[in-house]
């Protein structure tokens, strides 16, 4: 039996996506029907739409990676959901896996083969492909059950659908992957919808100096509210940027975070981690080709560079807790949802990130 639903197609790079009916298989062996509720807009998808990122892609194709819904169908196989449960989609925690079976990192194995797994939709007669093999811009899809987590009922869509990628990024990347500890000094680079939730998970986890850093002397004052001690605008800062954080946490943060993608920072925020042990985090995702120029003694100085993919968050198993933690209040995702519209929007609600307006924007169903 196929599903008919309307999804937003991108049938080229960078072409705007258009809004159609489609028909979704039916959900196969290890496969779950959704009900989309709620979608987020992320910079990731940006990215892929417009054929710049790392992640490859192929046409034409659902994006969206960021969603929570209601389980409607499972396949055949599938033991861990059942029809009602709530869930948020994430990438792949197969629990079968070398990788998931070993307690190190978040990269199960089928995260590696993905992106453009089989496609699942049709269009106009034409197969269609699910970016990440999810494709969240739909009000239905058809993904395998290791990339949902199930969560409690009582948790928002709109707010639940951003931990499906960009907050947990950010909240993992201080928690998980960095480790930050109480009385510890932080520098993040960017304030974006990311770097604002590593800023939350940096104050989650006690640092006493949080310093965000923006082009955009708007971003400071939700840097301020969310926790940060300080915000440094370095569109007018005047003088050396290093020079003044490295003063700013008397000779170098303890953890540095690069949230833009963009290498001239990447740079700067390892040459900010403190010399013998500071350790600086790659969140952003830097155009594809590009490389990073790090001078081995900055290395050799006992400063550590690593990367991030998911802020270290293992979705299945992680995520029920990081629900948790918001519907405890421990952190604010409400006043980061700055647009919420109907699918019919997805164009315009990319063109206001374009152009740098608002921090999360939701499509609603
Ligand atoms: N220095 C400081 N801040 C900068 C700079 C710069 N040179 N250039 C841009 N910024 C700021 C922007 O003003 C904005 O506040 O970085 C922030 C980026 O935020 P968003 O556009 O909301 O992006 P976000 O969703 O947070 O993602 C950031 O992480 O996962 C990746 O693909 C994602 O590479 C992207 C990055
Ligand atoms: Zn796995």
């Amino acid at each position: 039996m196929t599903i008919r639903t309307e999804a937003a197609i991108a049938y080229e790079v960078g072409r705007p996506m258009v809004i159609e009916q489609v028909e979704l298989d039916a959900p196969g062996e290890g496969e779950v029907l959704v009900e989309v509720k709620a979608a987020g807009l992320c910079h990731t998808d940006l990215g892929v739409w417009e054929g710049h990122s790392p992640i490859g892609a192929t046409f034409p194709l659902v994006l969206g990676h960021e969603g929570a819904g209601i389980v409607l169908e499972t396949g055949p196989g599938v033991t861990d959901l059942e029809p009602g449960d709530h869930v948020i989609t994430f990438a792949p925690e197969c629990q079968l896996c070398g990788a998931c079976h070993s307690t190190k990192g978040n990269f199960c194995e089928a995260v590696l083969s993905g992106y453009g797994a089989e496609p699942s939709i049709t269009a106009g007669g034409r197969r269609v492909f699910a970016g990440y093999g999810v494709g969240t811009f739909a009000n239905h899809l058809v993904t395998t059950s290791s990339r949902l987590a199930r969560v409690r009922k009582d948790a928002p869509f709109d707010e639940i659908s951003y931990l499906s990628c960009g907050a947990t990024t950010g909240i993992g990347a201080a928690l998980i992957e960095a480790k930050v500890e109480a009385g510890a000094s932080v520098v993040v680079f960017g304030l974006g919808g990311i770097g604002l939730n590593i800023i939350q998970g940096a104050r989650m986890a006690g640092a006493t100096t949080i310093v965000g850093v923006d082009i955009n002397p708007q971003k400071g004052a939700m840097a301020l509210q969310l926790g940060a001690t300080h915000f440094v605008d370095s569109s007018t800062l005047e003088g050396d940027l290093v020079g003044h954080l490295l003063e700013l946490t008397r000779g170098g943060a303890d953890y540095t975070f690069e949230a833009v993608g963009n290498i001239r920072l990447m740079e700067q925020a390892l040459a900010t981690a403190r010399i013998g042990w500071g350790v600086c985090t790659i969140v952003g995702v830097a155009p594809s080709g590009e490389k990073l120029g790090v001078l081995p003694f900055d290395l050799i100085m006992g400063r550590k560079l690593q990367g991030t993919a998911m802020g270290g968050v293992r979705g299945k198993s992680q995520l029920p807790e990081i629900v948790d933690w918001l519907m405890e209040g421990r952190f604010d995702l409400k006043s980061l949802i700055t647009a919420r519209m109907p699918l019919s929007a997805i164009n315009e609600g990319y063109d206001g990130m374009r152009r740098g307006e608002g921090l999360r924007s939701i499509i609603t169903f």
